[in-house]
């Protein structure tokens, strides 16, 4: 994880500027460019015909995308590269649409943020409950997990769980890489209905979709029904506030079955004054933009939250570098035996 220290007029320009090549990435998906360029090589002239823009503007436009890989450029034509051809491609089965989309209208909403910290109010977006919504952002979950789910699940010590429960598992990416590697296993994800019907969409094309439980329920206003070898708890801490977060921590003991685990995944802050990893400080700007009360927490602070609720046995899980969804974003705790 790279960190950002500026000291020098020339580090401040450094970081200022590096909106640029966001910038043009997202002209070029609000462009459909990807889609239009697919699989074969284009000038200039064509692909500035079919996608109606200026010749000049796509030139300029066009090579900065193959100065930063996403292009191939070969005397005058230009052809997507392997990943562009795929993962930004509408048209190609690989295609991560809803993560991309998202990513992309966060371009808008980060532009609010002055307002957001004026107002300490969340920019206006739909209600967590809008099933429209809550379809779209699940599908982008799943887009972005998909890959570090099964890496996740290959460093995760299992062997003595029987029942799983994916809380807040929305699309259920984790507890179907779960069930892949464990044949016994059943798993229950819990998520509000929405987001469970995309869950099933996705199970239906899953081997071990007969071990899979749906459990529409919210969690934070309901208990927990069963017990529990273990609960894994991924991307909802930051979500809330720390009473509320107390609050599930106590609800998920009550749903462990004695020594089973909870495993939290987050963007934990670790070091003593609650800046680093940079990536878990600047994903609470997200928090502060698109939630009432969410925020990234220290591991320290969580593992004295889980302390007060009566867990034992916590500490982080260690993975190998660059596997995991987070900087050293796991902590485990147990229920006593
Ligand atoms: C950021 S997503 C994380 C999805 C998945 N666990 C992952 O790590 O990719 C958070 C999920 O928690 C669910 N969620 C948040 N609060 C909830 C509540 N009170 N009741 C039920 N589900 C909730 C959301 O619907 C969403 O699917």
């Amino acid at each position: 994880m790279t960190l950002t220290s500026i000291t020098t007029i020339e580090a401040f320009r450094a970081v200022l500027a590096a909106y640029r090549l966001p910038r043009v990435i997202v002209t070029a998906l609000e462009l459909d460019l990807f889609t239009a360029i697919a699989a074969r090589p284009w000038s200039i002239a064509k692909l500035a015909e079919t996608l109606d823009v200026n010749e000049r503007g796509l030139d300029i436009l066009c090579r900065n995308l193959a100065m930063c890989g996403l292009l191939k450029k070969r005397g005058n034509l230009y052809r997507n590269s392997p990943f562009a051809a795929t993962i930004l491609n509408a048209k190609h089965p690989k295609y991560r649409g809803a993560y991309v989309e998202l990513m992309k209208s966060h371009w808008t909403d980060w532009s609010q943020l002055t307002q957001v910290v004026r107002s300490g109010r969340p920019v206006d977006h739909d209600e967590p409950e809008a099933p429209g919504y809550r379809r779209q952002f699940t599908w982008a979950m799943h887009h972005r997990s998909v890959d570090v789910a099964a890496r996740v699940a290959r460093q995760m010590n299992l062997s003595r769980v029987g029942t799983l429960l994916d809380l807040g598992g929305g699309p259920g990416t984790y507890a179907m890489a779960f069930l892949s590697r464990h044949p016994k296993l059943k798993a229950t994800i819990c998520d509000r209905p929405a987001a469970l019907a995309v869950a099933k969409e996705i199970a239906e094309r899953h081997k071990a979709r007969k071990r899979l439980i749906f459990l529409p329920l919210n969690f934070m206003e309901e208990d927990l029904p069963g017990q529990y070898d273990l609960v894994w708890c991924s991307n909802v801490l930051h979500i809330y506030s720390p009473d509320a977060n107390q609050a599930l921590f106590r609800r998920i003991i009550s749903a462990l079955s004695p020594g089973g685990r909870l495993v939290i995944q987050d963007a934990f802050l670790h070091d003593r004054q609650g800046l680093y990893p940079e990536e878990a400080s600047l994903f609470a700007v997200s928090m502060l933009l698109f939630t009432e009360r969410g925020n990234t927490y220290s591991l320290r602070d969580t593992a004295r939250w889980l302390k007060a609720v009566g867990y034992v046995k916590i500490r982080p899980i260690k993975m190998k570098q660059g596997t995991e969804d987070w900087d050293g974003g796991l902590l485990e705790a147990a229920r006593p035996a």
